[in-house]
């Protein structure tokens, strides 16, 4: 069976940063509030022409790029987000056309903020199955379209960014070693974004009742996930059958400094064995664990043969963990040069909407 390897990552986020004070000009709150309370101090924001695509194709070329391989080479595409571009088509299908992953199939995967851990897992699985060799798994985020700028509670925790890992088979020992996988719908109401679905589609009520906005019961999740982490860093260890002093790293997702005080003092392990940026990117969701274990490799913090424990918390509810031990990126002397493949995406998917422009003409001149 092989091995499931995390071979490239990237992450993106937009230039624009929205400080604690910015915030505290729009509604009745201030940097120190926010800063004894979640730990953040600010958070980059999408401008008005990039959304979840636009910053998750950024990161996956610069995690195609670390890991030096063809867009062509990928079989499969996972997007996992809380602030889609569309209810449909997947994003990870415009990602898949804009990067030219000619080959993948490519679909989104939806469990809030912990998307990644359930999505790098579905990537793991399929390569460890032997029916994929490389995978593309997504985090991406414009959550600032979904927060309402007008409500204390929630405007001041989220962020925009992405996140990506390239995931690749082989036969050396390493890489994904466990994964565990929770649910429980009974606390779906306690955060969710109600408006524009099936349930309760978009209508001039659900605007203005802000049903289009995310809703949260801030101190039911709050104590949700401080019982939950712990206790899904431990199963994952367990299913990988080391103990929790193998583990280097914990990359949890920021959401809240307080929270990951709570997990760290649950597990008995000291602050400095949890990598934490939340507050310079404030809760990024689904991007959270790949921004930060990113920061975390590029500053020399993360080193090939480290075991990590990743885990995520979010709406569902869900929450997962996944133990990995990192690979880094593997040596080899052929150059794949990404900017090249994107012209080349750009100029086929060009091509191939004109030919559907072409044929959908001659096809209603024979009707
Ligand atoms: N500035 C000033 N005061 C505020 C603010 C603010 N931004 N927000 C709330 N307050 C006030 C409240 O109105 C309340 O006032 P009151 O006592 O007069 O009623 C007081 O501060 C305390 O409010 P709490 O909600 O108890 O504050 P708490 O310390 O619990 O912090 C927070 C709130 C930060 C939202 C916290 O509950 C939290 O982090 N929860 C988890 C949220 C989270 O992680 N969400 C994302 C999950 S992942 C996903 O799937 C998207």
């Amino acid at each position: 069976m092989p091995f499931a390897h995390i071979t490239g990552w990237g992450m993106y986020v937009p230039e624009k940063i929205l400080t604690n004070d910015d915030i505290s000009k729009m509604v009745d709150t201030s940097d120190e509030w926010i800063r004894d309370h979640t730990g953040i101090r600010e958070r980059h924001i999408a401008r008005e022409n990039e959304f979840q695509s636009t910053l998750g194709v950024e990161a996956a070329i610069r995690a195609l790029q670390v890991a030096n391989l063809a867009p062509t080479d990928l079989d499969l595409i996972i997007c996992t987000s809380s602030s889609p571009e569309y209810i449909f088509p997947a994003t990870a299908c415009i990602i898949q056309d804009q990067i030219g992953a000619t080959k993948a199939g490519a679909f989104d995967l939806q469990a809030a903020c912990t998307g990644f851990v359930f999505a790098t897992n579905m990537a793991a699985q399929a390569i460890r199955s032997g029916s994929i060799k490389n995978a593309l798994v997504i985090g991406s985020e414009v959550l600032s379209r979904f927060v309402n700028w007008k409500d204390r509670n929630t405007c001041i925790l989220f962020g925009d960014g992405a996140g990506a890992f390239v995931l690749q088979a082989s036969d050396v020992p390493g890489g994904v070693m466990s994964a565990v996988m929770h649910s429980d719908g009974s606390g779906a109401d306690s955060l969710a974004i109600f408006g524009g679905g099936s349930h309760l589609p978009a209508s001039e009520a659900t605007i203005l009742e802000g049903k289009h906005f995310i809703q949260m019961d801030g101190n039911e999740v709050f104590r949700f996930a401080t019982r939950v982490m712990g206790q899904a860093v431990l199963e994952a260890v367990e299913s990988a059958k080391i103990t929790l002093d193998d583990v280097q790293w914990i990359i949890p997702h920021q959401a809240n400094y307080r929270i990951i005080k709570t997990a760290a003092k649950y597990l008995k392990l000291p602050l400095d064995r949890f990598v934490i940026n939340v507050d310079r990117y404030g809760n990024t969701s689904t991007a959270s664990i790949p921004i930060a274990t990113i920061e975390a490799v590029q500053n020399g913090q993360i080193k090939p043969k480290d075991k990590i424990a990743f885990v995520g918390f979010g709406g569902g509810l869900t929450w997962g963990a996944l133990i990995v031990e990192w690979t880094g990126a593997i040596p080899t002397k052929k150059h794949v040069y990404q900017r090249q493949y994107r012209l080349f995406a750009k100029l086929r998917s060009f091509v191939r909407r004109a030919i559907r422009v072409i044929e959908g003409f001659f096809s209603r001149k024979e009707l």
